[in-house]
């Protein structure tokens, strides 16, 4: 087991808890988070937007190309940092992950 740090879209961070094989999208809302996943996980809507402070990004999996064409129409879209959270599977290397929700409805 292992802890994310999430920001919500107040700025205030919270520790959740994760098992390596779950996917981020599921922890943030299963903790109670607003994260919609309108498509159940499949990488399509971009409704599990998050952002992934950039010094971690780069210790992800690279987004696919099908992740990146969702992600990139997001309202609040960064280089570097958007990825959809239920293409991040958690382990034992994302321990600490410092992630935020995005705020696409604004
Ligand atoms: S839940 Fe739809 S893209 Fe992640």
């Amino acid at each position: 087991m292992g802890v994310i740090n999430l920001t919500d879209h107040e700025g205030d961070i919270h520790q959740l808890e994760a098992q390596p094989g779950e996917k981020l999208m599921e922890v943030i809302r299963d903790a109670g988070f607003p994260i919609e996943a309108i498509c159940g996980g499949e990488g399509a809507c971009a409704t599990c937007h998050v952002h992934v402070q950039s010094d971690w990004y780069d210790k992800l999996p690279k987004p696919d190309p099908k992740e990146l064409d969702s992600v990139e129409v997001a309202m609040t879209f960064e280089p570097g940092m958007s990825r959809l959270s239920c293409q991040i599977l958690f382990s034992d290397d994302l321990n600490g992950l410092n992630v935020t929700l995005a705020n696409d409805d604004i």
